[in-house]
């Protein structure tokens, strides 16, 4: 057998009757080093980096993608120099992060995550690679699949939130809407799952920073959402910025050999972050880019991202005998893998006829569905919402957020066009229609101002108005890579202009839009509604307007828990008991505790003196303006085997006066395990729309998949025991039962 055998025998034995791989064998055959290491190479082609050196180099195939033109001149160009100058014709793979959406934006990630609604995450994805795809983009670097508990970490707002079951029915969505039906179809994009693995731990929510996960806290936690895209076929994977157990992810080969290749059988390819490669000797891993040339490809990393530690290094350290030239083969071949998969080599260019020149009222309308299932009702007192167009006669209108038609579109929207966006004020004008004044008061330049010079007219505009609408929050640049905070309070003046606004004792909506969950502090008193609508996108104006006058009841949730203070962070439902848990009756604060009082005259259990152990709003909550009752909760049997599958159902019922959505959540806890186990672990959801007054029963199979995990010896299964399950409309659900695994 030889070398070439290797590669294609290498996770899939039934290849060797694959057409794929029988282009790969005869093109590695036909291949120099030079254009062996050429396609691991992916170079930057934004603005005037298209130039002849690059030029020279596609068509010398030294290069095998290029990320971030997405002018579909120059992507049909440089297509052109690879598949028809260069010698072996291999087309590039050109890479754009579509991160929520191309030109027309939908919400963010940690927004769709909120629609609980994977439908609607993939109908965006499709959007995306579509309008994507008409620029010459065959390839995307998302879904981002980090398990994020840190609101501080900017790229929360990238991320699904902070549960793995969540996260990954939401990645495989917008993996199933990147990629379509076929990954050779034409508007089809290929996917990227990122960043592998564990970069929501980033340390005290800074971006880049170490993290520290026990091996079997990264198997139950951070990697079901990897394994589940890898599953889905993700055609791509993408390591890491950050390190992990004294490994960064780019030269961590348990993560990218063992994990993903060995125990997952993944065949797509690795790429690194950007720069990535070289940065192994900034972390002090390597002394210069040939030693993290030779760390990064022995690992499993098959393309390196800009940087120019593979070209530059590669082929000394094969010539060197220090580097197989399996290994490089095996990397080519897996690159090689996702160009045919994707049908580059047969459809590579973008045809100029297929670039959409403006939004289309599909893609319009698929973004504003989302955005409207992706707003959380986080109050709503005295039933403030929604409003009656006939029985109010003024609107105050504001806050810096109300008008600001880049903000809404959130982070990393580099393609967004912010012509399209539609501003709440826009949309509150055109719903008004004469019926009712919309009085606009900016107040703040930007979220960030410090300048209180206009509140004067706010509290004005307030004071005259039936309502006050105040728009604040985050401006898009707050969150997203790198842009971390260590408060995540309102920023600016916001809070007091809220303060200053209420009271007036004119009734307050919030609506705030921001990256991340906010600690809320006194907003949550001085508001008689809060609707909390991250960057809801290009369509804001019209979903919230819906959702204020009630055309659409909000059925958003949280996919991840909001903390009193940033001293409670990390906090997360699926948590750990402890050998000493808090109770309402164990909990002390700070201010009750008498005066020379003894050291255990305390609960002795696991809270802060000044925050308790309860979040402001808990994982998985939203409310509606409909009521739902839960009711009898029944289980198909009391005890099952590993081989049968246990049914659990409810009766659901809208008791309230308007048609609504509501999220019908099921949680486990394994009572006793080899391992300590969550106190709570969601294992299914559904979505339902009911009428006032009707009901139904929902139901759920969980089968022994579902009650497995990474034991104590390392291994994946369920254990005999009991269980204990809930049904409801949040992590807090009270409809419970009991059931035993025998
Ligand atoms: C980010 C990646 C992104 C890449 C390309 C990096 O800084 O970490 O998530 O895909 O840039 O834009």
């Amino acid at each position: 057998m030889n070398a070439m055998d290797d590669v294609l025998i290498a996770g899939a034995s039934s290849r060797s009757t694959d057409p794929i791989e029988h282009k790969i064998t005869s093109l590695l055959a036909d291949m120099t080093l030079e254009e062996k290491i050429g396609q691991m190479r992916q170079v930057d082609a934004s603005g005037d980096q298209i130039n002849d050196d690059l030029r020279n180099a596609v068509k010398a195939g030294r290069v095998g993608s290029v990320i971030n033109q997405v002018d579909p001149d120059l992507a049909y160009e440089l297509q052109g120099l690879a598949l028809e100058e260069s010698r072996l014709g291999i087309p590039l793979l050109i890479g754009r992060d579509v991160i929520h959406g191309f030109e027309t934006v939908a919400p963010l990630p940690l927004a769709q995550a909120a629609s609980w609604n994977p439908e609607l995450v993939r109908d965006c994805a499709r959007i995306a690679a579509r309008e994507a795809s008409s620029c010459g983009v065959n390839w995307t670097f998302a879904p981002m699949i980090d398990i994020s508990r840190d609101p501080r970490w900017g790229r929360i707002a990238e991320s699904f939130g902070e549960d793995p079951f969540l996260t990954s029915a939401m990645g495989v969505a917008m993996v199933e809407g990147f990629q379509g039906d076929d990954l050779s179809n034409e508007d089809s994009i290929a996917a990227c799952a990122k960043h592998f693995a564990g970069y929501g731990a980033s340390e005290s929510g800074r971006d880049y920073n170490t993290t520290n996960i026990p091996e079997n806290e990264l198997r139950n936690i951070y990697l079901p959402p990897f394994k589940a895209a890898a599953d889905a076929g993700a055609a791509t994977f993408m390591a890491s910025f950050s390190d992990i157990d004294g490994v960064p992810a780019t030269a961590n080969a348990f993560l990218l050999r063992q994990v993903l290749r060995d125990e997952w059988a993944f065949d797509g390819f690795m790429v690194s972050d950007w720069d990535a490669v070289r940065q192994l000797s900034v972390h002090g891993l390597t002394e210069n880019d040939k030693e993290a040339a030779f760390e990064a490809a022995s690992a499993g990393v098959d393309m390196e991202m800009t940087g120019d530690a593979f070209v530059e290094h590669l082929a000394a350290l094969v010539n060197e005998a220090r580097i197989d030239i399996e290994t490089i083969d095996q990397a080519v071949a897996n690159i090689l893998r996702v160009k045919l998969r994707c049908g580059l080599f047969d459809l590579p260019f973008a045809s100029k006829e297929r670039r959409l020149s403006a939004a289309t009222a599909e893609s319009m309308n698929a973004v504003k569905a989302l955005a409207t299932e992706s707003v959380v009702l986080l109050k709503n007192d005295r039933r403030t919402l929604p409003l009656q167009k006939t029985s109010v006669n003024s609107i105050a209108v504001i806050g810096p957020m109300a008008n600001a038609a880049v903000e809404q579109l959130g982070t990393w929207t580099f393609d967004g066009d912010e012509r399209r966006s539609v501003t709440p004020l826009a949309a509150l004008h055109a719903h008004a229609d004469d019926a009712f004044d919309v009085r606009y008061v900016a107040a703040m330049e930007s979220t960030r101002s410090l300048d209180t010079t206009s509140f004067d007219a706010a509290v004005a505009a307030a004071r005259d108005a039936d309502l006050a609408l105040l728009f604040v929050g985050e401006d898009a640049i707050l969150s997203g890579e790198a842009h971390c905070r260590a408060d995540i309070s309102l920023p600016g003046v916001q809070s007091q202009l809220v303060k200053a606004v209420s009271e007036t004792g004119t009734p307050v909506v919030a609506i705030i839009m921001a990256g991340r969950p906010l600690t809320l502090g006194d907003i949550v008193d001085h508001t008689d509604a809060i609707l909390f609508a991250w960057h809801p996108g290009s369509m804001a104006g019209p979903a919230l307007c819906d959702l204020l006058f009630g055309v659409t009841s909000p059925s958003g949730k949280l996919p991840v828990t909001f903390p009193k203070m940033v001293g409670q962070i990390p906090i997360y439902y699926n948590h750990k008991n402890t050998g000493r848990p808090p109770s309402p009756s164990s909990v002390i604060h700070i201010d009750d505790i008498e005066i020379g009082a003894a050291q255990t005259s305390l609960g002795m259990t696991a809270f802060h003196l000044d925050a308790g152990y309860l979040p402001q709003f808990p994982f998985g909550f939203g409310l509606s303006y409909s009521e739902f009752e839960y009711r009898d909760l029944k289980l198909s049997a009391d005890a099952i085997s590993p081989e049968d599958a246990l049914r659990a159902s409810v009766v659901i019922e809208n008791k309230g006066a308007v048609t609504a959505q509501e999220v019908v959540q099921l949680y486990i806890r394994d009572l006793v395990g080899s391992v300590t186990r969550p106190v709570k672990e969601l294992k299914g959801f559904k979505k339902i729309m009911l009428k006032p007054g009707q009901s139904k029963r929902v139901s759920f199979e969980l089968t022994c998949k579902e009650l497995s995990f990474y034991r104590r010896d390392k291994s994946f299964g369920a254990e005999a025991g009991e269980f204990q399950l809930w049904i409801g409309g949040s992590s807090v659900a009270e409809l419970s039962a009991r059931f035993s695994l025998t």
